[in-house]
């Protein structure tokens, strides 16, 4: 069966976060099952890159959507990516969401609605120009946050019912702009209701997703749970209350890919496997090496992550000096809000030796940190999955992580890391001391680095759900044709 799954980032060219990892790595094991397809925009990294685009279809505009070109590009495993070819929407330096100053792009309305538009203009049979690419033509969507909401409305607009899957993987970024710009995407005013995609009198792309897809998912079941509450919903919580009573909401949780093992990962300064705890202490005193920290036989504390509020950095960095008095050391590698960044550099400057920050984001040395480190710190104040706890878990690095999303469903408090219930100072230093404490065990910290390197997180536990829920709704479909 002919899927396209749709998204804004791809790990194979540029990730902000984990839904560049995702978008990677799951249309790939759904392979086996499916002849899935990626839609994505043709950013600078994809024109750039070493694979060749090449041009499969014309996409029209529509009010001040840009017409566009279509391009395939064959990547390794067999995964065929489509890629949204314009220059003037998509190839700039930058990030997929901001510009190098770190500012949203003014067009980003615009952009995605491109985005969405396209995946919808590929699924239409509306027209005289219906999409094919040698007999491939989706029969189902999947579609993966904000970026890709109108979607859905798209198809719905012009009377087309291809069931549409809609994962939202943070419901924190919602697209959400004023009414003025309803006209430049060509969104029919009958749409801007209360029922419709009008969020508190203005548009959200977030809104359109749900309201006109088929099923929601979201990347954890304890997320998809929270955001039916006031405290995490966004403002959506009595819109996505509505669909769990219906049915139409769930909870898949995120899995992570073959690459992520220590006996094989090339990047590692000394691959690894259970037990082989010389080895590990190799990446610990390579990662040392890298941040230019004192030798030490305390424990190093990391951080990945992106730079921003919903991390909880602020009790990282309120918690560092305790850990540095009791003999603890820290790195942090990641980037994002300015004032986050500058937070982190003013401690790394107190405490030369014991405290490494690096600014920016590099796969490799990611890698060597999950690896190096004893414990990752995450107190984030929301968390629809996570893979970073789920990385450092592999490589025998265990998190300290606020009891939310899916942190809750994927540490078990005290044998594969630590959970804090509240998001309270004391209770996230009340887990920093318990993990100082088992350190000091040796017995019962390799234990539980055993218990959290034994997790079996593999994407195939993952895709069995997703199936499911694909054959429903293409059933469903079918039957309602008959
Ligand atoms: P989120 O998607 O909210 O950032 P996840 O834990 O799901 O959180 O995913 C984090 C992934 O993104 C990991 O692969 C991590 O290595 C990577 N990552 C973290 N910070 C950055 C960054 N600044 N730029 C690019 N990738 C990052
Ligand atoms: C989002 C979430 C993160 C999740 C990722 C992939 O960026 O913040 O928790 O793991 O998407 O689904």
């Amino acid at each position: 069966k002919p899927i396209l799954f749709v998204t804004s980032e791809l790990a194979d060219f540029v990730k902000v976060g984990g839904l560049g990892d995702v978008s990677a790595a799951l249309p790939r094991a759904l392979l086996r099952y499916y002849d899935m397809r990626v839609l994505m925009p043709a950013y600078r990294e994809v024109v750039e890159s070493l694979w060749p685009i090449e041009i499969v279809a014309h996409l029209p505009g529509l009010a001040e959507i840009p017409a566009c070109d279509l391009g395939r590009v064959y990547l390794p495993e067999g995964l065929i990516v489509y890629v949204l070819v314009c220059p003037e929407l998509f190839e700039r330096p930058g990030s997929p969401y901001l510009d190098e100053h770190g500012r949203e792009w003014p067009d980003n309305h615009i952009r995605f609605a491109r985005l969405s538009l396209a995946a919808a203009q590929m699924t239409s049979l509306e027209g005289d120009d219906v999409f094919s690419d040698n007999g491939w033509h989706p029969e189902l969507l999947h579609l993966n946050d904000w970026q890709t909401g109108l979607t859905p409305a798209y198809l719905r607009w012009e009377g087309d019912e291809t069931p549409c899957v809609y994962t939202i993987h943070n419901l924190a970024y919602q697209g959400v702009y004023g009414v003025d710009r309803l006209a430049s995407l060509g969104i029919p005013e009958h749409a801007f209701t209360e029922e419709g995609l009008s969020f508190y009198n203005q548009l959200s792309f977030m809104k359109a997703g749900i309201v006109y897809s088929d099923h929601i998912t979201t990347v954890s079941e304890t997320y998809a749970r929270e955001i039916t509450t006031p405290e995490f919903g966004c403002g959506l919580e009595g819109l996505l209350s509505s669909c769990a009573e219906q049915g139409r909401l769930s909870g898949i949780t995120n899995g992570i890919d073959d690459s992520w093992d220590p006996k094989t990962d090339a990047y590692l300064a000394c691959a690894f496997a259970t037990n082989d705890w010389a080895g590990k202490r190799v990446n610990t005193e390579h990662v040392r090496r890298m941040f230019r920290l004192a030798v030490s036989h305390g424990p190093l504390f990391a951080v990945v992550s992106r730079l921003v509020h919903q991390k909880g950095l602020d009790m990282t960095i309120a918690a560092a000096e305790s850990i540095v008095r009791a003999g603890g050391q820290l790195v942090v590698i990641g980037c994002g809000e300015p004032a986050i960044e500058e937070a982190l550099r003013n401690l790394e400057a107190r405490f030369p030796g014991a405290i490494g920050v690096y600014i920016g984001f590099s796969e490799r040395e990611a890698r060597c940190i999950f690896a190096g480190s004893d414990f990752l710190l995450m107190p984030s104040r929301f968390e629809p999955c996570g893979l970073s706890q789920m990385y450092a878990q592999r490589f025998g690095s265990l998190p300290v992580a606020h009891r939310t999303g899916g942190l809750a469903d994927t540490i078990e408090d005290g044998v594969t890391g630590f959970l804090f219930n509240e998001l309270h100072q004391s209770d996230f230093q009340h887990a920093i001391d318990r993990a100082f404490r088992v350190y000091g065990c040796t017995e019962l910290f390799y234990a539980m680095r055993r218990a959290a390197m034994a997790i079996y997180y593999q994407w195939r536990l993952s895709v069995t759900p997703y199936r499911r829920l694909y054959h429903q709704l293409m059933d469903l479909e079918s039957a309602g044709n008959a």
